[in-house]
């Protein structure tokens, strides 16, 4: 072949396979749905720097910001008279939802957690109940806490395993009244994108529940942000 054909078809051979090596990257690599899981398991492996390091108004709270807006958005449209928090921490997530109530003048939080761990925010809209989820006492506590007629959203984020959410699902599902949310945490676990190997988690316990309870359905739209530590996990009861 004469050199010039032969510089030219060489030429063309890079273009192509750099056109083709683009296209494959733009098309697999950076797939929206692949950004966001690299994001997600980015986030979660720099703990120390994001939900280890997340605050409201000073006190501690394991939430991503973009699933604290969402449960803005919630609180505001259901205005809750309850909203029953299993799994409190350090009270951040707490105190975040009574000053959302402060500033709708409505609603108290319940908020449930088997260890008292200290600097706990007071607040005239939380009260704190020390004990397991799923124990018969805090169960009749929670019962004699609410009044009948009041409307309860309920968010599940104590021990993450699927036998302890199942147990939680069955005991608190009945407290939501319709039109509220049901908000089961870290579906993200085993694997929804992180920690695949944790093993059953609260993503497979909601598939179980789901089966049995056409009273709730998923409710997509509030993992609008891409990232959410509670994919399939943001339960409306529509009946
Ligand atoms: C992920 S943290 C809660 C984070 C908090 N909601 C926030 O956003 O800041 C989980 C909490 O569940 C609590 N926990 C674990 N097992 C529990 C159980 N059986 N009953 C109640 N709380 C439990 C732990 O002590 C821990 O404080």
């Amino acid at each position: 072949m004469p050199s010039g054909r032969l510089a030219l078809s060489l030429a063309l051979t890079v273009v192509l396979s750099s056109a083709l090596g683009a296209y494959v990257t733009y098309k697999v690599l950076l797939r929206p749905e692949r950004v966001i899981a690299n994001y997600h398991r980015w986030y979660h492996r720099n703990a120390a720097a994001t939900f280890n390091n997340t605050h409201w108004l000073g006190v501690p709270t394991q939430k991503s910001p973009l699933d604290t807006w969402i449960f803005q958005e919630i609180i505001h449209e259901v205005k809750p008279d309850v909203l029953i928090e299993a799994g409190t921490y350090k009270g951040g997530s707490s105190f975040y939802y009574a000053s959302l109530m402060d500033l709708l003048q409505k609603g108290r939080i319940l908020t449930v957690d088997i260890e008292d761990y200290p600097g706990k925010p007071p607040h005239p809209r939380i009260q704190f109940l020390l004990g397991s989820s799923t124990s018969a006492q805090i169960i009749d506590q929670l019962k004699a806490a609410i009044r009948p007629g009041e409307s309860v959203m309920v968010t599940l984020d104590s021990d993450h395993h699927a036998a302890h959410v199942s147990a939680e699902l069955d005991l608190y599902h009945s407290f939501v009244t319709p039109g509220s949310y049901l908000v089961v945490e870290d579906t993200h676990f085993n694997g929804h994108p992180i920690l695949p190997n944790f093993g059953p988690g609260p993503y497979e316990a909601v598939e179980a529940f789901l089966k049995s309870h056409p009273e709730f359905e998923r409710d997509r739209t509030r993992e609008k942000f891409g990232m959410s530590f509670n994919p399939g996990g943001w339960l409306k009861r529509v009946r």
